[in-house]
């Protein structure tokens, strides 16, 4: 078992401790699912006001769901449909104030309110998307977003298989 204890003055320093300490857990694994877990694990853990942080995977055309923590969820994902796969067809994040506003919305928890979606790539190409559900409205900003690509940016090369 890992303990991190984080307690950060604000989100930016909040971002840096969770880099840090998903550096330490993943810089010595090289396997995908392994590291995919346990991202998962340490940003539910870390992050308040979640019900649902995990990965889909890009498998063949699709985006395939992966390790996560929360309720069981949509398996499945066409590339452009719904946040994740919007995610996966534009390469940009997709911060989502209230999931009931974005067009195409795959509700897989009803009690989710807004998602952030991040891209993750390795070498330049995309290997799969973070999705974190809040039942907060506007529980994501500006700081997330750059907080989580970050995070993703560390993490795509380790779990590109
Ligand atoms: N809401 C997502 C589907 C995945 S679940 O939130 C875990 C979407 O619209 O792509």
């Amino acid at each position: 078992m890992f303990d991190f204890s984080i307690a950060a003055a604000d989100k930016p320093a909040l971002y840096r401790e969770l880099a840090q300490a998903l550096d330490a857990l993943t810089a010595g694994e090289s396997d995908p699912v392994a590291n995919m877990a346990n991202a998962a694990a340490l940003i539910w853990e870390v992050l308040p006001d979640l019900n649902w942080a995990g990965f889909y995977r890009l498998v063949g055309d699709e985006l395939v769901v992966g390790p996560f923590q929360g309720r069981p969820a949509c398996i499945r994902i066409a590339i452009g449909k719904g946040v994740c796969g919007t995610a996966a067809a534009t390469l940009q994040p997709q911060c989502v104030a209230d999931v009931d506003a974005f067009p195409g919305h795959i509700p897989c928890d009803s009690a989710s309110a807004s998602e952030l979606v991040v891209p993750v790539l390795a070498d330049g190409r995309l290997i799969g998307v973070l999705d974190l559900d809040s039942p907060v409205k506007a529980r994501f900003d500006d700081e997330d977003v750059a907080g989580c690509t970050a995070l993703m940016a560390l993490l795509g090369p380790r779990i590109a298989g």
